[in-house]
Formats: structure tokens, C-alpha cells, sequence
């Protein structure tokens, strides 16, 4: 069974490390970074990421099966770039970090998080478990008691494009999801100036393999992904609480939200088509552009373009057009982003120079690579 983007609801003594890459370039003081979990698909992104931040300095990278193995080993795509070793995660170590990256399961954070802000280390969860505001809604979707509620209210949903403000000034981020950034960024201009009905957003989205993690499962094997295309979860994704939350928030009502995720035979990338119903006309187009004009991550295509998941593969780059179907009064609104980037790690950092005070760009300059 596919579980991509940990989503079907029915699945369910450290030494500081040198990288030579990541002391450099920087006027100020280098940040200390750890990153929990730097064996999973989106810590190595982090990884791939950090190693050429300008201000970026690795301090802590965690496995727990790897401890002592040279992360180059184990990712020859890092050789010359990283020094680090994995070590196994542990919170005196971790507590010497500035900021902290959790890229684990969900659960992982909640019980780190206490030890970690009352040392004063910033944290950056990519993972659900600071997402949704309600405790109870969270424990519904993920199976488990909220291990960490007494930070639900500080907890900065890190969509910058929403919320840069708070994230400048927040010390716990919870990173979006993949599925959600490619959906609310579809559609947040639109809510956000009453353009279409709130009670009626249809979110079809794709998304590669990538998205369920590194770990091994039947449905990510290559004999039953190539060739083969599939919806999945359509009794209930975990992202649906989530994007839900989101547009409820911004459009100031319950969102009515149906969200249809499918599986790809691909490794990197999400593809989300929105089917929207607009009060009347409108220039839409201008709409977008207006709202994004200042985003640096967000590109907003002619109208009638394709955005494909190529475009911005390995990139933090949200791409976006806008179609109206003939004969009929809907609005489409096409977007893409490489999950593992914008839907994780680029997105993380993003927060992290937020955060810190840095350029928001510092670190995610790089064009896609194509093909
Ligand atoms: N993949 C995506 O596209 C994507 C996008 C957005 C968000 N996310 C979220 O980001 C998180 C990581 O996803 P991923 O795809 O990178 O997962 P992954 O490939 O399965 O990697 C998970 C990592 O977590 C570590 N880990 C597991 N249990 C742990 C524990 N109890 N304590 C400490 N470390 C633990 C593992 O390392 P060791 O076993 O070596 O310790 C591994 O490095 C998930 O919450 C996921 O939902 C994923």
C-alpha cells in the first residue's frame, strides 16, 4: 500500500561535527545547525542545501542506525561537501545548537521540543506535528496523543508567503506540507480577495515517489511505481486538516475542501490543479500577479501556461498559471513545486533566514536542473 507523504490515515552521547563548507562567507557569527533525521530524504536535501549556505554552519547530523558512518559515504552526492558524521540524536548535544531541523517521522519532535526551546535552540520541524492547531483534530489524524500541546500556540505555521512576520519573530516553525504549500499557494490570492466561493475548492493533486521518505514499502517498489498511476487515500489524507486550516484561516470561514492526492511514477515533484468557482469575472490573472509580485519563490505564468514539475525540480520555486475551461464557469489553477524543495527542505530554510535575520534567498539561489 502507498503511504506517500506520510498521509494515509491508516497507516498510521553526541560530539560536535565539522563541514568545512559551512563556516564561510558569512559577515556574522556562523549559525550552529543540527538536523535530526539527516538519513531521510528531506534531512539529505537539507544537507544538500546547508553545505553551500552562506551562513550555515553544521554542527549536529543525526542517525540513529548510522551513528559513525561519514555522511559522504553514505551520500557520495555530498562528497567534498560535507565532513560531517551521523551521530545519534541526543538533546545535550542538540542543546548546543542555535537552531535545530527535525526532518523524522511525525512524534519525534513533540519529544524533543521542551528540552530544546528552554535551552534556547530555535526549532524547525518539518514534520506535522506543530501543523494543526488543535490538539484533539491532530490526534484524530495522526493516531496518537499530541505529545507537545503547551507550544500549539506559539507554533508559526511557516508559510512565509502568509506569515513572514510571525516567522521572523517565532522560535518553533512547523514547515508546511508538500501537498499544502502546491495547494494554498494556488489558491490564497483568491480567498484572500473574495474572489470564489470558499465552500467549494477542489484540490486534485499529484506527487512523486520521494514523498513517502527513504523507508522501504511494497507500494514504493519500482516494479509497482513505474508504469502505474494512482489515486490514494481517498477516504481522508492527513493534509486535508491541514490545508483546511489554512484557507479557513485566510478566507475567515470553514473552507469546503475536497483534496484527491495520486501517486506518480516520478521521484521529485508535485503537480496541483485547483477547481475553483468564481463570483462572476474578474481579472484573476492580476490578481495573482499583484499578490505575488514580491515573492521571490512564487513565479506567476502567462495565463494558459503549463507549469510542469520539471521546471522546478532541486528548486524553492512554486510555479502557477491560470486557465478557464470552455463552457464552463470554473477556474483552474495549475501549480508546481519539487516536494522535497518548497514542500520541505528549501522551505525550512527559507524560515531558517527568516528567522535569523538573513536575505530570505541566502542559500536557494540555484536554477532547476533540466532535464
Ligand atoms: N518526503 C517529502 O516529500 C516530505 C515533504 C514534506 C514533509 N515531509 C515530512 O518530513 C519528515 C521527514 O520525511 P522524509 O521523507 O525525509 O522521511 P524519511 O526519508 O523516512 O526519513 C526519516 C528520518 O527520520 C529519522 N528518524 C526516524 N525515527 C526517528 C526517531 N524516533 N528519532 C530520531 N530520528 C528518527 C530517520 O533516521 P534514522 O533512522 O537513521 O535515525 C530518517 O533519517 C516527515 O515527517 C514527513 O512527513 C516529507
Amino acid at each position: 500500500m502507498w503511504t506517500g507523504c506520510s498521509g494515509l490515515r491508516s497507516v498510521a552521547a553526541i560530539k560536535p561535527v565539522s563541514c568545512r563548507s559551512m563556516t564561510t562567507a558569512t559577515s556574522s557569527k556562523p549559525i550552529r545547525i543540527g538536523v535530526v533525521g539527516a538519513t531521510g530524504y528531506t534531512g539529505v536535501e537539507l544537507l544538500r542545501l546547508l553545505a553551500r549556505h552562506p551562513a550555515a554552519n553544521l554542527h549536529v547530523v543525526t542517525s540513529r542506525g548510522e551513528a559513525g558512518t561519514p555522511v559522504a559515504t553514505m551520500f557520495p552526492s555530498l562528497r567534498g561537501a560535507v565532513d560531517a558524521v551521523f551521530q545519534a540524536p541526543d538533546e545535550a548535544v542538540l542543546g548546543d545548537c542555535d537552531v535545530v531541523f527535525f526532518a523524522t517521522p511525525h512524534g519525534v519532535a513533540h519529544g524533543l521540543a521542551a528540552p530544546l526551546l528552554e535551552r534556547g535552540v530555535r526549532i524547525i520541524d518539518l514534520s506535522a506535528d506543530f501543523r494543526i492547531r488543535d490538539p484533539e483534530l491532530w490526534a484524530r489524524w495522526y493516531g496518537q496523543a499530541h505529545g507537545a500541546p503547551q507550544y500549539l500556540d506559539e507554533a508559526v505555521y511557516g508559510l512565509p508567503e502568509l506569515n513572514r512576520e510571525q516567522i521572523r519573530a517565532a522560535r518553533l516553525i512547523a514547515v508546511p506540507g508538500c501537498y499544502p504549500t502546491a495547494v494554498s499557494l494556488a489558491v490564497l490570492p483568491l480567498l484572500e480577495a473574495g474572489l470564489v466561493d470558499p465552500d467549494d475548492v477542489i484540490a486534485d493533486a499529484k506527487s512523486g515517489v520521494s514523498g513517502a521518505g527513504r523507508k522501504a514499502q511494497i507500494g514504493g517498489l519500482f516494479a509497482e511505481v513505474q508504469e502505474d498511476f494512482r489515486a490514494y487515500a481517498s477516504g481522508g489524507h492527513r493534509h486535508w486538516p491541514e490545508i483546511q486550516q489554512t484557507l479557513s484561516g485566510v478566507a475567515g470561514q470553514s473552507v469546503g475542501l475536497i483534496f484527491q492526492p495520486h501517486l506518480v511514477p516520478m521521484t521529485r515533484g508535485i503537480h496541483a490543479t485547483l477547481y475553483l468557482r468564481p463570483h462572476g469575472q474578474a481579472d484573476w490573472q492580476a490578481c495573482f500577479e499583484k499578490r505575488y509580485h514580491n515573492e521571490p519563490f512564487v513565479d506567476v505564468m502567462p495565463a494558459g501556461s503549463h507549469p510542469q514539475t520539471s521546471s522546478v525540480r532541486g528548486t524553492n520555486l512554486c510555479r502557477i498559471a491560470l486557465a478557464q475551461p470552455p463552457h464552463s464557469d470554473r477556474l483552474m489553477v495549475l501549480s508546481v513545486i519539487d516536494n522535497l524543495v518548497k514542500g520541505a527542505a528549501g522551505q525550512a530554510v527559507q524560515n531558517m533566514n527568516l528567522m535569523f535575520g538573513l536575505e530570505e534567498t541566502a542559500g536557494l539561489s540555484g536554477l532547476p536542473v533540466f532535464p
